[in-house]
């Protein structure tokens, strides 16, 4: 095991000083290439010691800028002192009594937290009496699971046992999970699914964040090959993720919506990535006002700890006891690590990373203007890609592939998404300074590809 002082703070920018893999990464990655499973993908050959902040710092000394946040997970930061005092103090009091058999109090602190804070209709009475409050009727109930594809699995049940309908309707670029529903949901890739059938039947996938594909849904759809009276879900992300970081066309979401409610179908929004503040609001459907009946969540709602949950309307989850439970899910460690999560991303973050946000956007406008292989940047908040493009216009993953590499040898860690894009989802504590750094890593990586 290295031993690192971590007394000693780490430089807030890139901080090269071995060629990358340095020697310690170099064979900490041939031990695992010959023990882990080969289904693992990672793009550059990163052996991380410690995190801090937005950095992270190699076992070889190597300080990188992380534009990753560990695929969109460490929302208030590599080892925020306020979640890892939380996590040691829990840890110190209860590490496990699993919240489906017993009770324990941070599970049901988070549970009204979240609940309180869902995007759902408030019920009418008697009025929100404030957290913790007997009386206080919530409008929404949660169940708590350990990650993303455990909570659309859990969406997915809970939208058949509500609505006695089996069909669901999914979108073309859709990522929702690797277990058996989820993956049957999931519309990606097709390595993803290949050799793995046969999947959940009843899925349908439409093409994602176009009027025409609702179009599509509606006219061709449900009058031929889909009774909408069957359908039980539609289930979609506010922004696509790891299908580009697509922003849906206008009215898009508030169609789904529509769509719904005319057939009595639930509408699950999977708010895996785009959640926990990342796009500036605790969800990100919360930027079109659309109010679903479930939401999905995990990654950047712990920090870091594994931890997933789903969220709905109570007069929609009323499964009976046993009908869907957990040993781990909801754990008391992941809990404390959540509701502390909470309290930093409502007192700056989620301001911060709309302001990042933009400034990142800003920049990556200028830098779409000097190189055209780069197109302009969407996304909300800091849930943000380019694409890279050819001469022609078209998507050059290969292109996307080679600045991964080059950045990584300048200390920027970024990860790619969708055909060709590049993601920028850094840790929502990123500040300006991080973000021209990062502008400037890409400015010379794309200058230099360019020469
Ligand atoms: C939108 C979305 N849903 C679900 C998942 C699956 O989450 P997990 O990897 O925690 O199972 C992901 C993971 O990237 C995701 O982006």
């Amino acid at each position: 095991m290295l031993s690192i002082p971590i007394d000693i703070a780490l430089p807030r920018s890139p901080h090269i000083v071995t060629s990358l893999p340095g020697p310690r990464a170099k064979a900490i990655v041939e031990r695992d290439r010959a023990v882990t499973s080969p289904s693992y993908t990672r793009d550059y050959p990163l052996v991380v010691a410690r995190g801090e902040g937005s950095m992270v710092e190699d076992v070889d000394g190597n300080v990188f800028l992380d534009m990753t946040a560990g695929i969109a997970v460490t929302a208030t930061g590599h080892a925020h002192p306020e979640v890892v005092q939380a996590i040691q103090e829990q840890a110190a009091m209860l590490l496990h009594m699993s919240g489906t058999d017993f009770y324990y109090e941070p599970m049901v602190e988070l549970a009204e937290k979240l609940a309180i804070r869902a995007p759902f209709p408030p019920l009418p009475s008697p009025p929100l009496q404030g957290e913790g409050s007997r009386k206080t009727l919530f409008p929404a109930r949660v169940f708590f699971s350990n990650s993303g594809t455990e909570s659309n699995e859990g969406a997915i049940k809970l939208a058949r046992y509500y609505t006695g309908r089996s069909l669901i309707v999914a979108f073309l670029g859709a990522f929702h999970g690797r277990t058996y529903g989820a993956m049957s949901l999931t519309g990606s890739k097709t390595v993803q699914r290949a050799n793995f059938g046969p999947l959940l039947p009843g899925v349908t996938h439409i093409p994602y964040g176009t009027h025409a594909s609702l179009d599509y849904l509606e006219k061709q759809l449900f009058t031929t090959m889909l009774p909408p009276q069957e359908i039980a879900a539609i289930i979609v992300e506010a922004i696509q993720g790891e299908g580009g970081y697509i922003v849906p066309e206008d009215g898009f979401l508030e169609r789904i919506r529509e769509i719904c409610d005319r057939h009595n179908i639930l509408m699950i929004v999977d708010e895996v990535q785009s959640g926990m503040g990342r796009t500036g609001r605790l969800f990100a459907i919360e930027h079109w006002g659309v109010m679903p009946d479930i939401i999905t969540t995990a990654k950047g709602i712990a920090s870091g700890l594994p931890l997933g949950a789903i969220l709905a309307r109570p007069e929609i989850m009323t499964w009976q006891p046993g009908s869907h439970a957990t040993t781990f899910g909801g754990n008391p460690v992941a809990c404390a690590a959540a509701i502390a999560t909470l309290r930093l991303l409502e007192s700056g973050l989620m301001a911060n990373a709309t302001q990042m946000g933009e400034l990142l956007q800003a920049g990556l406008h200028r830098l779409s203007q000097q190189f055209p292989q780069i197109s302009l940047p969407r996304g909300k908040g800091l849930m943000v890609a380019v694409d890279l493009l050819d001469d022609e216009g078209k998507f050059n993953p290969q292109l996307r592939d080679r600045i991964l590499q080059e950045a990584f040898l300048r200390g920027l860690l970024l990860l790619g998404c969708g055909k060709a894009a590049i993601r920028f989802c850094p840790p929502l504590v990123i500040d300006s300074h991080q973000i021209q750094t990062a502008l400037q890593i890409l400015f010379e990586v794309l200058a230099e590809i360019q020469s």
